[in-house]
């Protein structure tokens, strides 16, 4: 499979497709906006929002054709293990998760993309709108689906202090997402220097979406390319792409986008934090002379707290017991089991060093 941009209508170009061919869907299709009129600033000039002839519908009935219409396609054309996601806003997102349920698809998550920089209600007559909601789902309930959950965890800045990421915290990655909309040297300009698109996405977040639920190498498809980020950010992610758009223009300038990316070959591009580790004993490793028998365990404070022995236990206030149970009782937490390898340190050249850490050491050799 190599990857294409295809410049057509999104229906048809997807009938043409095998059953079961695609790894990964991410779909930012028209969300019948229904603007009105014309939307001035408070200083006075014209709000550029979207009332593109592609986001026109007659009728509710009409854009829920259309939305089944693309959705089946679809269905049909992911993997029984892959995954989609969607994007909308209030005037679509709730027709379309209705009707995925209705075709079969089974729903993982809904991501609030709450926008850093929004566009004001600039007449205040309601609440500033400052979120996009994206719909991930599977063909069924038992899809095994790509999550690269320790991934996740390091794109995760929203609910982890800069200064936190940098001592090493790790947390989950929530269900809100706080990205900047897209903007500056980002915002692709036609040739006489105007904005070329008005739903241009947030390259941030397709970086999220397509690190996270594919692998590299996976096809990712896009039935409503725009101006390609989702190929642009597959191709750098070393993931193959299909696009498709009807429009000259947005094809064009999207071709050019992609042409121009290369692949990161990064930590994040090749989830090495997902990679399944060798399992190692502590016995094997004290045999192999990373640990000592007999020698302290310390809490990452520094507190003494037991000896390790050599069937990886610990000697903790003269009784024997495993190093997680011991860590627990050492935190004085409510669980019974807490993970050694999360809280203990060893002495090393009389500075703590996460056991952890040694852990990797050793597991290096291996490898070699
Ligand atoms: C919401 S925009 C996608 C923006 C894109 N995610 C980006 O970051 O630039 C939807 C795009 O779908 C295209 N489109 C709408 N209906 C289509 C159809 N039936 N077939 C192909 N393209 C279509 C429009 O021209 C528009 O560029």
């Amino acid at each position: 499979m190599s990857s294409k941009v295809i410049k057509g209508e999104s229906i048809e170009e997807m009938k043409k497709m095998d059953d079961e061919s695609i790894d990964l869907i991410f779909a930012d299709p028209p969300y019948w906006m229904r603007v009105e009129g014309v939307l001035n600033r408070v200083e006075g000039t014209e709000f550029n929002g979207c009332d593109d002839d592609w986001d026109q519908f007659d009728s509710l009935e009409d854009y829920e054709n259309f939305t089944r219409e693309w959705l089946t396609e679809c269905y049909r054309i992911l993997k029984p293990n892959g995954s989609i996601w969607i994007i909308g806003g209030m005037q679509c997102v709730y027709s379309i998760g209705a009707i995925m349920q209705q075709i079969g698809y089974w729903l993982i998550n809904d991501v609030v993309w709450h926008k850093k920089n929004p566009t004001p209600n600039f007449k205040g007559t309601r609440l500033n709108n400052s979120h996009e909601t994206l719909i991930w789902a599977t063909k069924s309930k038992k899809s095994k689906y790509t999550f690269n959950y320790k991934t996740a965890k390091e794109l995760n800045h929203d609910t982890v202090s800069d200064s936190d990421f940098k001592k090493g915290v790790r947390k989950q990655l929530g269900s809100v997402w706080r990205i900047a909309v897209c903007a500056g040297n980002e915002r692709l300009k036609d040739d006489e220097g105007m904005k070329l698109h008005s739903t241009q996405k947030p390259e941030e977040l397709l970086y999220r979406v397509i690190a996270i639920s594919s692998r590299k190498g996976d096809v990712v498809l896009d039935p409503f390319g725009g101006t390609m980020t989702t190929g642009a950010i597959a191709k750098r992610l070393g993931r193959e792409y299909i696009m498709i758009e009807r429009d000259e223009k947005y094809y064009e300038y999207g071709l050019r986008r992609i042409e121009k990316e290369v692949f990161e070959d990064s930590d994040i591009a090749n989830a090495v934090f997902d990679k399944k580790q060798k399992r190692v004993t502590m016995t094997e490793m004290i045999k192999a002379g990373f640990f000592v028998e007999n020698e302290y365990f310390y809490l990452k404070n520094g507190e003494k707290i037991g000896t390790i022995q050599l069937d990886g236990k610990m000697l903790y206030n003269g009784e024997v017991i495993d190093m997680h149970t011991c860590a627990a009782k050492a935190k004085g937490v409510k669980a019974n089991r807490v993970n050694g390898f999360d809280v203990w340190c060893v002495l090393r050249d009389d500075q703590l060093v996460p056991i952890s850490d040694v852990r990797e050491q050793y597991r290096a050799t291996l490898e070699e």
